[in-house]
């Protein structure tokens, strides 16, 4: 049985006051039925502590965009997995593609940043995805099986339980474009089985998101997929009402 997790992914986003409003929209419309599901939402690095203050009376759990992976010392413009398990932080997403894109991060890096994550008690959400040429050039599979072998390459089946992956086709992450649910079932399953492989039965627990312009009006066909047990959210988290209408979706 895996519980249904949904995260937003604020990115690079929200002026302290813009976000102030947004925790308290989230949490004046957090309703009962949210109760059900785990969610949380990870903001900026700066806007952490507000929001583990405002969302204190939810159930919405923090995590963070990125780590890095070392514990302390000379890393200017870093942030150590410790600091972040301090600051009340229960996941952090690693591997984004726009990460990967954008900053030149490795699947050797993301490897490294998975095992100091896990070493801080923290909940590394994997993401993993095809670009739009890889897709079109039949690639999808080779790119999924090489950024989970080389990703996870420094943990064991019991480390494996611990972690979330997330599956994100590029081509998908804020174009408004979204996987069919059955593209993206159809990918989770082929995700699951590899891990299986790696990991036996284990594979079973770990929880596999989707992520990729997932809305109020495709969220739940997406979330009823055997394989998909819940959404990394990117735009459509910077919208309290939105956010909350695709955690109803998933309960
Ligand atoms: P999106 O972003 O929902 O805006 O497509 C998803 C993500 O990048 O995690």
């Amino acid at each position: 049985m895996r519980p249904k997790l949904i995260v937003g992914n604020w990115k690079m986003n929200g002026t302290l006051k813009e976000t102030r409003k947004l925790l308290f929209q989230l949490s004046v419309e957090w309703t009962p039925k949210c109760h059900d599901i785990e969610v949380a939402v990870c903001p900026p690095f700066t806007m952490l502590l507000i929001a583990k203050h405002a969302l204190d009376e939810t159930s919405i759990k923090l995590g963070a965009q990125n780590c890095y992976c070392e514990e302390k010392g000379a890393f200017t413009g870093e942030i150590a997995p410790a600091m972040l398990a301090e600051l009340g932080c229960t996941y952090v997403i690693l591997g984004h593609s726009e990460r990967r894109t954008i900053f030149g991060e490795t699947d050797n890096l993301v490897s490294k940043k998975l095992r100091s994550a896990l070493d801080a008690k923290l909940t590394p959400i994997i993401c993993i995805g095809e670009s739009e040429s890889e897709r079109t050039g039949n690639e999808t599979e080779a790119v999924l099986l090489r950024q989970i072998s080389e990703s996870l390459a420094t943990i064991n089946a019991n480390d494996a339980a611990k972690v979330v992956i997330a599956y994100e086709p590029i081509w998908a992450i804020g174009t408004g474009k979204t996987a069919t649910p059955d593209e993206a079932q159809s990918a989770h399953a082929f995700i699951r089985a590899d891990l299986q492989k790696k990991y036996g039965s284990i594979a079973s627990d770990i929880r596999i998101l989707y992520g990729g312009s997932v809305k109020p009006d495709n969220a739940r066909a997406l979330l009823a997929e055997p394989d998909i047990d819940g959404g990394l959210i990117g735009g459509a988290s910077l919208d309290a009402s939105a956010f909350i209408a695709i955690v109803e979706a998933a309960t």
